[in-house]
């Protein structure tokens, strides 16, 4: 038996409960994890709103980081006894262990300890996608970039690394502290959306032309208007919904805004495979142990305590990333 959250109805974050599970034995093509650290994730806010369905009753979270226990038939990367992390469609990982699919889990570089290993792989993997295999050659080094929420979790870790990519960064964030935190962490320029026009404010720093791609997790309240931070053919790349899912769109507006391109984009379709997971990992693990990239854990909650850390990442109480203590 093990500890573990689980839902058994969807809702707010007192839906989240502490229980005894039975953690089995590995079958084919599975390992049985002991997590000495769990990541923390909006998609997991998204699980347990039910915004993202999953069937009841549910474990929780998508991230982590511990030992490998045992693998089942056919495993061949991994053995017992070694330092792994992990960034998983498959729910369950707030648990002290677990038994998963295996082709998602990858060796740990021993110079990456285990809490950043769990801080790390499902915003930083998602980082990676975003920066290096989304614009699809779109970007050259110098170019603006518009990153929003970029004192959050993911927006941190892609701060650091499209300034290293030789990126212009424009970053939004909800407070000046914020702000100040995401410059601290390669944004050249920061704009505070609670306050400020952001795509006023991109057309100033960008003398008009406007940037060549926009990350957008915010959704709802950012989407349309970063279509107006775009310059001709450019891309704006969804990829969440802190604020709520967008709304369908008619194509036919992208037209006059300047034959624009829309994507919505999930880290799960560039870790589909075992060798695409472990290539993005790799040079994942060499921007953070190059120290191209450094992995911010701003708060940490012992796993009882994880409703709180719930109510702390939805009330945009965070910054940079959210670990759960075991
Ligand atoms: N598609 C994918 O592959 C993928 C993978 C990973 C993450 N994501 C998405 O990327 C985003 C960032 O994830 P994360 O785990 O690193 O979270 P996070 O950025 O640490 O936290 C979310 C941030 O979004 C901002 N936000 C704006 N409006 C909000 C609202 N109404 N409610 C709550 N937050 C709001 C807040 O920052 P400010 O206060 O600065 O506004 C908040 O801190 C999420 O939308 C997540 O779903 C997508």
């Amino acid at each position: 038996m093990t500890r573990a959250i689980q839902i058994e109805k969807t809702g707010g974050p007192e839906e989240l409960k502490l229980v005894d599970v039975k953690v089995g034995e590995p079958g084919p093509g599975e390992i049985r994890i002991r997590h000495k650290a769990v990541g923390l994730n909006f998609i997991d806010v998204y699980h347990r709103t039910g915004l993202y369905p999953l069937p009841l009753p549910a474990g929780i979270g998508g991230e982590g980081a511990g030992i490998v226990e045992a693998v089942g038939e056919g495993v061949t990367h991994l053995k017992p006894g070694d330092r792994a992390a992990y960034a998983s469609n498959q729910p369950g990982s707030y648990a002290e262990a677990r038994v998963m699919a295996a082709k998602h889990v990858c060796k740990l570089p021993d110079a990456i300890d285990f809490e950043t290993g769990a801080a790390m792989m499902l915003k930083g993997l998602t980082a990676q996608y975003l920066l290096k295999r989304t614009p699809m050659g779109q970007l050259q080094p110098g170019d603006p970039i518009l990153f929003h929420a970029a004192a959050g979790g993911v927006g941190l870790i892609a701060c650091q690394w499209a300034k290293a990519l030789g990126y212009v960064v424009i970053g939004t964030a909800g407070s000046e502290e914020k702000c100040a935190l995401a410059r601290a962490h390669g944004a050249a320029h920061m704009i505070n959306y609670n306050t400020e026009d952001f795509a006023a404010r991109v057309k100033e720093i960008t003398g008009g032309k406007g940037v060549k791609v926009v990350y957008d997790s915010v959704g709802k309240d950012t989407w349309e208007k970063s279509l107006d931070c775009l310059r001709p053919l450019g891309l704006l790349a969804c990829f969440g919904n802190s604020s709520g899912p967008v709304p369908p769109i008619a194509p036919g507006m992208l037209g006059p805004k300047g034959s624009l391109y829309i994507t919505r984009q999930t880290l799960f379709t560039h870790i589909a495979t075992r060798e695409s997971c472990q290539q993005m990992a790799d040079d994942l693990f060499e921007a953070v142990t190059s120290g191209k990239v450094k992995i911010r854990i701003d708060q940490r909650y012992p796993l009882e305590q994880v409703q709180q850390a719930h109510r702390d990442l939805e009330a945009r109480r965070t910054t940079g990333s959210t670990i759960l203590t075991l």
